[in-house]
């Protein structure tokens, strides 16, 4: 039984950041160092979660739809995954969260922040991550990166103008409470943001 204090890591970035390579970077480095790890993601991480977000990545609804869906599935990804997780000491990574709503539902589509931030309170009732590693690159070199990729979602399908106002939302959400994130400048080679990124997890603690 492992008695330490769960940890709750989020990593977030517009589409094309290198989030993914990442998030194996991080798992790997935390597995090494013994952890019991729970890796996962938004919107998604329960049957009902990851039935939502295949509705949210490939049918069209407007902005008050596509927050209510990924809150849904928030809520039910908290209540079954992520808390009884955090409450056996294990270290939860997550792929996205609340942030991406924000940048996403908030920025890129213009809807209401103030009724996100209602939905925000009610579904996570003061539960937030403990570190939020932000991949920020220029949307033009993200979009160039994702070119060659597979069929495009909902948002990968969105313009370099939309990914600006993703990536401004995501800064300001780390202006509101910058001493939860780390901002990783992702426009490097895949060594160098890896390096950036393992300093960074050490520093903070959750190496
Ligand atoms: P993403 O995390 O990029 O997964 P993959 O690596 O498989 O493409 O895809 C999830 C998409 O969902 C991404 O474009 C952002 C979007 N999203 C929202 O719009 N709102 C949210 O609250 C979350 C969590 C994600």
């Amino acid at each position: 039984m492992n008695q330490g204090k769960g940890r709750f890591v989020t990593v977030e970035g517009i589409d094309g950041a290198g989030k993914t390579t990442h998030l194996r970077t991080i798992e790997q480095a935390w597995r090494e160092a013994g952890h019991e790890v729970v890796c996962t993601r938004e919107p998604g991480g329960t049957p009902v979660a990851e039935s939502l977000r295949e509705m949210v990545l490939h049918q069209p609804m407007d902005p008050l739809t596509e927050s209510l869906l990924v809150f849904a599935a928030r809520r039910d990804h908290l209540g079954q995954v992520i808390e009884p997780a955090l409450a056996r000491g294990a270290w939860v990574l997550c792929d996205r969260f609340t942030d991406a709503t924000f940048a996403y539902q908030g920025g890129g589509r213009g809807f209401d922040e103030a009724v996100l931030s209602q939905l925000e309170q009610w579904v996570q009732q003061g539960r937030q991550p403990d570190v939020t590693i932000l991949f920020d690159l220029p949307p033009a070199v993200a979009a160039a990166r994702l070119r060659d990729a597979r069929a495009p979602d909902r948002f990968e399908a969105q313009d370099v103008a939309f990914f600006e106002r993703v990536r401004q939302g995501y800064l300001r959400r780390q202006a509101a409470d910058p001493g939860r994130f780390v901002v990783v400048q992702a426009d490097r080679t895949p060594d160098e943001v890896g390096a950036a990124l393992l300093a960074a997890l050490r520093e903070r603690g959750v190496a």
